[in-house]
């Protein structure tokens, strides 16, 4: 007798700028680029608005990476959001850590509105890394730090 096993699929949360990553995506889907279908994107005006309370809300709702997509330093469409995300990453790379949590599971990264094929493949390299680390039982992370 042998076991069926199922095969873990990430489930990645992207907050991606509506000027660059999500064009970018966009592009990766009319161009046709094949990429894992893992991701859920979610359009923000700008990186500088994702407050990493967003990405601690979808990581403890289930999702196994989030996805932090944005202008190239010197394109945010705001001046310098991308930028004030970049240490608000650090900080959260941080605090993920401590609380036992891998930090690959989330990802700041630049993409332009021309990058289609950037996108798919850093989807593709995120979505591997994550399925390698297994899936993240935030319940279980939360009671054995408490
Ligand atoms: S407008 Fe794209 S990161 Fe700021």
């Amino acid at each position: 007798m042998y076991e069926l096993q199922e095969k873990f699929e990430p489930r990645i949360v992207g907050f991606l700028c509506r000027w660059c990553a999500y064009t970018g995506a966009d592009l990766a889907g009319t161009s046709r680029i094949k990429y894992p279908p893992n991701i859920n994107p979610i359009r923000v005006n700008c990186t500088g608005r994702v407050d990493p309370t967003l990405v601690l809300k979808a990581l403890s709702s289930g999702a196994d990476g989030v996805l932090i997509g944005g202008c190239h330093p010197g394109d945010c469409h705001y001046t310098n959001g991308n930028m004030k995300t970049l240490r608000r990453f650090k900080l959260l790379q941080n605090m993920l850590t401590q609380f036992g949590i891998e930090k690959e599971r989330v990802r700041l990264e630049w993409v332009s509105a021309s990058e289609g094929e950037r996108y798919a493949r850093v989807v593709e390299s995120m979505t591997e890394e994550i399925r390698n680390l297994g899936p993240l039982n935030w319940k279980r992370m939360v009671e054995v730090t408490a």
